[in-house]
């Protein structure tokens, strides 16, 4: 074919948001101002568990400068929550809530009063003169404590604070057992992680030209955002609309409310725009976290490295509101048994509610906990049997057409195998005639510092799952008379710094056969696009991709047809998926996946604890890079976000407080930090239904480097270190209790 592929899929292109953000032209929610708006502040909890007896706010409203107070009361439908209404907008007495105890606060998240004033200082001092009466309950902020009989309940609905259980049974785990040559047992915790996007929450609300209550504000999901603001202001949904301009990261952690529906209410009440900005300190301690995990696992083997049986039990701290827990927890029950086939499996999953702070989605959503057991059994496996570590995942690596734990074939496009052979060839394995195996690694002169080597793979799913409604519009419109002039898409995915706008352009350009040039997207607000699903699991190449194509494709048919403009506008649904039986867990859980695998090499001081990350060699199945720039860019970022996650990140709670909510005592890697090299292998095995083969991949690589490091240390230094963040604290306190390092 004669058409110039240089601007569309398969080609580095520029980002068509490149010279904003680096020039600071783009406007992000905290740059919007309008005429005469006001300033919110909000009245955040005091207590960890306590009813709210009454609120007192005569002195906050009598404070020069302020507008309004607003508290449960003002709020219509006193509820929210991202797939479960179990949180008040604001936690006090005579609201009118579905919850029962809205008038309780259940962590120090929880809000209480918004305060909208002149000025920004008003704003802030009026805040602290809200007086509220508390009834301190009982609190719990361990989640196997919360589990037990007699601990305090958070919500009545929900008996031992278990807000999801989910069951894996496959095979006969006892006969399992009788084929296993040996058995490996670990107890694997992984902490809290902090998502740490540049841009704090912010967003202004205001009455646009149409009379409808509009957020300007950044998150994941525009249609999903203007839902949970319809349902607390009882409103029509076409008299919402949210707006998201330059959003500054998400990695998850916009998945859930934060200052949407105060803002909406707070305008919507008073017609005038109102804005908030929340302070670094602000956002750490009011946004979810990613979950704290405990994970008890127990493998057994053949003695030719086949693994027979796998048996888990997996807690996660929920704190006090589900967030997307029971969604994240599902995944982490998925994936807690790792991409092998294994006949015999028993899984146990729970989500626990605490009066910690609410963890919910993070890049990888349940899966980096799920691999770092899964990972470490797998190699604790490999060591016991004296088998390599890539051997023994190639002689357990699902198949095309393998049965899942959860008793169905993976969809049809599996290339974890492949995936495992290119990163162990492309980093420091060779295969012989006896398989795979690795050269013994160099040591560095210096006595204090042990290099280590170390191997991990994953899975990762592309899209919604367990029977989650699942779909995404696009609209393309042709413009032109003799030739097609100019093309718009309309689709709302949100552009949270990974590039999807560009992509989007790329798909259109090459579905429509047009140069990228020509192409104009509209996206990311309410009243401009149908609903596309939220960007998050990975999926809005792949969903927007084919939402996009089947719009071209019939835009164009119309086109032939002489119609001109040419619009159509399709809704692209991926195959169904199957939620879990409650009893063995047999499901269709999702409609395609991403394979990855990673080696690293690392180098411990055991002096001072430090781990160094020094390389990191990244196998990633993408399908079809649309872009291969921004591939390697969600390769890099997200093996840098896991290298905080895993050595670094050490989020401290304290009986529900969050003791370090600064980027001065929360510490995150910086350019100082990161490996001396990350090589991307992209791998484009053509995912069948995917658009142009296209797999998502924005998560994927974030799972297997935490039971990477911990292998690359175990190869260094002997020492099993199952828990995360390896903060040099906790190192030298493994090492100095093994007899290694300075005692
Ligand atoms: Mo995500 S962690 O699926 O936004």
């Amino acid at each position: 074919m004669a058409k110039d592929k240089t601007f569309t899929v398969g080609h580095t292109v520029k980002r068509i948001d490149a010279v904003g953000k680096v020039t600071g032209e783009a406007v992000y929610p905290g740059d919007v101002s309008m005429e005469g708006q006001l300033w919110m502040k909000l009245r955040f909890s005091d207590r960890v568990h306590a009813r709210v007896v009454a609120i007192d706010t005569t002195q906050a409203a009598a404070l020069p400068g302020v507008v309004a107070v607003f508290t449960a009361k003002d709020v219509p439908n006193n509820e929210y929550g991202l797939t479960m209404l179990d949180q008040p907008v604001l936690c006090g007495p005579g609201s009118n809530s579905i919850i029962p105890g809205a008038d309780v606060v259940r962590c120090y998240m929880d809000c209480v009063a918004v305060v909208v004033a002149e000025t920004e200082a008003a704003a802030a001092e009026a805040v602290q003169l809200v007086d509220v009466t508390y009834e301190d309950l009982p609190a719990v902020f361990d989640a196997e404590a919360a589990m037990a009989e007699g601990a305090p309940r958070l919500h009545a609905d929900h008996p031992n604070n278990v807000l999801c259980h989910y069951r894996i049974r496959k095979g006969d785990l006892a006969a399992g057992w009788t084929q296993a040559d040996v058995v490996v047992e670990g107890e694997y915790y992984t902490g809290y992680q902090e998502h740490a996007y540049l841009q704090p929450e912010a967003g202004i609300g205001y009455i646009d030209d149409a009379g409808r209550v509009t957020v300007i504000v950044a998150g994941q999901w525009v249609h999903e955002d203007q839902e949970q603001i319809y349902h607390a202001l009882g409103l029509p949904a076409d008299q919402v609309r949210v707006i998201y301009p330059a959003i500054g990261g998400a990695f998850g952690g916009r998945e859930d409310m934060s200052v949407q529906i105060v803002l909406a209410l707070a305008a919507w009440k008073l017609r005038r725009p109102v804005k908030i900005q929340w302070s670094r300190e602000e956002s750490i301690l009011y946004h979810h976290k990613r979950h704290p995990v405990r994970i008890r696992a127990k493998w057994g083997a053949t003695r030719d490295g086949r693994v027979v049986a796998a048996e888990a039990i997996v807690i996660g701290d929920a704190g006090a509101y589900n967030y997307t827990t029971n969604k994240v927890m599902g995944n982490a029950n998925l994936m807690a048994t790792g991409p092998y086939e294994i006949p015999n499996i028993h899984v146990d999953t729970y989500g626990v509610y605490t009066n910690n702070i609410p963890c919910g989605a993070f890049r990888g959503f349940g899966g980096p906990q799920g691999a770092f057991a899964a990972e470490g059994q797998m190699n604790k496996l490999a060591e016991a049997l004296g088998i390599d570590p890539v051997e023994i995942r190639m002689r357990n690596a699902l198949q095309e057409g393998s049965l899942l734990s959860v008793g169905t074939p993976l969809p049809p496009g599996v290339s974890i195998p492949q995936v495992i052979e290119a990163c162990a060839r492309e980093s420091f394995w060779k295969k012989g005639d006896i398989g795979w195996s690795r050269p013994q690694h160099p040591q560095p002169d210096n006595p204090a510092l042990r290099r280590g080597v170390g191997f991990a793979a994953a899975f990762k799913n592309v899209g919604f799952s367990f029977g989650a409604p699942e779909q995404s519009w696009a609209t393309v419109e042709l413009y032109g008379q003799t030739e097609i002039e100019e093309v718009v898409v309309r689709h709302a995915g949100a552009e949270v710094g990974q590039g999807t706008h560009t992509v989007m352009i790329q798909m259109a350009a090459e579905a429509a056969g047009v140069p990228f040039a020509k192409v104009r997207l509209i996206g990311q607000d309410t009243a401009e696009t149908l609903n596309s699903g939220s960007v998050s699991a990975s999926r809005m190449t792949f969903m927007a991709g084919n939402a996009i194509k089947g719009a071209a494709e019939q835009a164009l048919e119309k086109w032939r047809n002489e119609e001109r403009p040419a619009v159509a506008t399709y809704q692209y649904r991926p195959p169904a998926t199957t939620p879990y039986d409650p009893e063995t867990g047999k499901s269709e859980p999702n409609f395609a996946y991403g394979y990855v695998a990673e080696a690293v090499e690392v180098e411990v001081d055991i002096e001072t604890g430090h781990i160094r990350l020094a390389r990191v060699i990244c196998a990633d199945d993408v399908g079809q890079a649309v872009n291969p720039q921004l591939v390697q860019g969600q390769i890099e970022g997200a093996v840098v976000q896991a290298q905080g996650y895993a050595i670094m990140e050490n989020l401290i709670s304290q009986e529900g407080r969050i003791l370090n909510p600064y980027l001065s005592t929360y510490l995150i890697p910086t350019i100082l930090d990161v490996p001396d090299e990350v090589k991307s292998v992209i791998l484009e095995y053509a995912d069948p239904i995917g658009p142009w083969g296209a797999r998502g991949m924005g998560e994927m690589p974030f799972l297997p480097l935490s039971p990477a490091i911990v292998a690359a240390v175990h190869d260094a230094t002997g020492i099993w270190m199952d828990f995360i963040p390896l903060t040099p604290e906790r190192v030298v306190a493994a090492l100095r209790e093994h007899g290694l390092g300075v005692i």
